[in-house]
């Protein structure tokens, strides 16, 4: 991947952060469906299914929530032995029925589904236009069906025809082709994800392994300028160099029961409740992986870590948990402004990207510019196969198992898990550490209970109406704050802030007011006196204050027990915040898995 790959979001129209599937078999529309109520995460502004059936092509596409397009195009209805389908999520540009994927080439034969941006688009629809093809869409995945239809009335077959149209393409791009007098399923990919599952007499393409979980944990995770030509059997090839790639099957672990709602009215409060198994898998992962990442960071002159949104906040977490750990300076910044930042990188520096979905735009091209200085790169991710993992010089896997919510929370608390047990690898106190994180384990097991939630949910009543909250942290809970405010705004959609409590004296304690609510965010270390101060200073002037904390406190106008977990005190904090985002999300009828105007994977600068 080149930097030109990495586009600004400002010079093109449409900006896409989609999933895309592809099912040749038995029941091909029905698991398509259900692969992309599976990668809703992506996006969720307009949905499409393509279905090939006895050399005709049906292509049913609408804008909506997948729920909605469902019913109103009639999926069920659909019957065939190859389907391919697209959750489209458009930042720019017009959320039409027509922009909707599967996109057709003239003859309304080949469909395409795409994830990615083509950066060369307009100027090879000119000369498609100019050589007599006519465009029904203003995306730039249109393109592709008309070049491979191209190629195809030059005399190619299918397979050289997206082959030599993939050569065409500038940017990134995943995509499925399917044609209608064709067996065959195309996939390629560069820059986007891209997996094959082999299942029982059948194969699937998708942007992200729940797609097809529940038919098969058996993949393939392709690699850039690869593509699959699927018919009976399946084949993989290198698209530049036409070169045949042996490639070998990997068993995920991840079980199709951990993909789904199960028992619960949405995924964040299922994701939320499970964080006492999936941190216990973070924290009792093969050794291997930590020490290795851990001895780069003893070797490197100079570590940064990088990350956005939340996986920023745990990054600047990171920091505190290597000097109180490791006595280490460590360096952060934010994936976005990496860039503008990065001109002290050398071949000794060391770059961390910290990522749930492995695919973040604004961090990957961190990790570009560190590679395009020799530096080294490591990563801790939760999807398996990622770009990020796969470019990384060492990763550790978060283990948190598939998180559907936009909102992160099992893969926040995991990251912190792993950030805290480098530390004490890195200072040589790896056993010191894991005791610590079991113990961590344990307690947030135990706090997951009905009192817990039920004390939440009464102050998410208490603080719906709210328009603003502010939360404090300091030391190791600042950068907790931060991530509580994260949070907040996302499911809740109240203006939420975080401070270092020691700042609000230069300026935040003016936005205080008769009732404004107040998070207080206390560890059981040397900050807790000042941060308590700070509470008072907050009450002082009217504020309310909410205390999460292991002991109460005179100031608490309100107390969430949490338990004394010591310099862990950042992994249970955020938990009742978690809560009430959720709960104050519930009570004001939100969209709790799909945030206002956000997606789950944010692929674009
Ligand atoms: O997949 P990543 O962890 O790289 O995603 C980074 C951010 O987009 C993400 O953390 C975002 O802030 C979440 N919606 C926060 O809950």
């Amino acid at each position: 991947m080149n930097k030109t790959q990495f586009l600004d979001a400002r010079n093109i129209g449409a900006i896409y952060m989609c999933g895309i599937i592809g099912v040749i078999g038995q029941d091909a529309p029905s698991l398509v469906v259900h692969g992309l109520k599976m990668l809703e995460y992506r996006g969720y502004d307009s949905s499409g299914v393509a279905v090939i059936s006895e050399g005709t092509l049906e292509i049913r596409k609408n804008t909506g929530k997948l729920e909605e397009v469902e019913k109103k195009e009639k999926f069920s209805e659909l019957n065939g032995n190859i389907s391919i389908g697209h959750n489209r999520w458009c930042t720019h540009g017009a959320v039409t029925k027509e922009n909707s994927h599967p996109h057709t080439d003239c003859t309304e034969s080949i469909a395409v589904v795409h994830n990615g941006i083509i950066e060369n688009y307009l100027e090879l629809k000119e000369k498609l236009i100019a050589n007599g093809h006519s465009f029904k869409t203003q995306t730039d995945t249109e393109i592709v069906p008309h070049l491979i239809e191209e190629k195809i009335n030059a005399g190619k077959n299918f397979e050289t025809a997206v082959k030599e149209t993939c050569n065409k393409l500038e940017g990134r791009f995943a995509i499925v082709v399917v044609k209608k007098d064709e067996k065959q399923m195309i996939g390629a990919r560069r820059g986007s994800p891209l997996v094959m599952g082999i299942g029982d007499g059948k194969y699937f393409l998708a942007s992200d392994v729940p797609a097809f979980l529940s038919s098969t944990r058996k993949v393939i995770f392709l690699e850039d300028n690869e593509m699959a030509v699927i018919g009976s059997e399946a084949k993989i090839l290198n698209f530049k160099t036409n070169v045949a790639v042996q490639r070998q099957v990997q068993e995920i672990s991840w079980t199709a029961e951990e993909a789904e709602k199960g028992e619960y009215p949405h995924y964040l409060i299922k994701e939320i409740m499970e964080q006492g198994v999936s941190l216990h898998r973070a924290v009792n992962q093969d050794e291997t992986r930590i020490k290795e990442v851990a001895q780069m960071i003893n070797a490197a002159f100079g570590t940064y870590i990088v990350g956005c949104g939340t996986a920023g906040k745990v990054g600047l977490a990171g920091t505190y948990i290597f000097s109180k750990v490791a006595k280490k300076h460590i360096n952060f910044a934010i994936g976005s402004e990496f860039p503008q930042y990065h001109d002290f990188l050398t071949p000794k520096s060391l770059t961390i990207a910290i990522s749930q979905s492995g695919e973040t735009a604004d961090t990957l091209e961190a990790m570009e510019a560190t590679k395009e200085t020799g530096g080294k790169l490591a990563s801790i991710v939760n999807v398996m196969g990622s770009t990020m993992q796969r470019m990384s010089d060492g990763y550790i896997m978060v283990n948190a198992g598939p998180e559907k919510a936009v909102a992160s929370t099992k893969a926040t608390t995991g990251q912190l898990a792993i950030l805290y047990l480098l530390a004490f690898a890195s200072a040589g106190k790896l056993p010191e550490g894991k005791q610590l994180l079991d113990k961590t384990c344990g307690a947030i097991s135990g706090m997951l209970n009905k009192e817990l939630t039920e004390k939440v949910k009464t102050l998410a009543n208490k603080l719906k109406s709210h328009e603003n909250i502010y939360i404090i942290g300091r030391g190791l809970n600042y950068p907790i704050a931060l991530e509580a405010a994260i949070k907040l705004q996302e499911v809740s959609y109240i203006h939420a802030e975080g401070f270092a409590g020691g700042e609000l004296k230069h300026g935040p304690l003016a936005l205080i007011t008769k009732d404004t609510p107040c998070i207080v965010l206390v560890g059981n270390d040397e900050t807790r006196k000042d941060v308590l101060s700070n509470a008072r200073e907050i009450k002082a002037r009217g504020g309310y204050i909410i205390g999460i904390s292991p002991e109460n406190s005179e100031v608490f106008d309100e107390w969430i027990q949490v338990p004394d977990v010591g310099i862990c005190s950042p992994i249970v904090n955020i938990i009742p915040i978690q809560l009430l985002a959720y709960f104050i999300g519930v009570e004001k009828g939100n969209d709790i898995d799909r945030c206002r105007n956000l997606a789950k994977a944010v692929t674009v600068k």
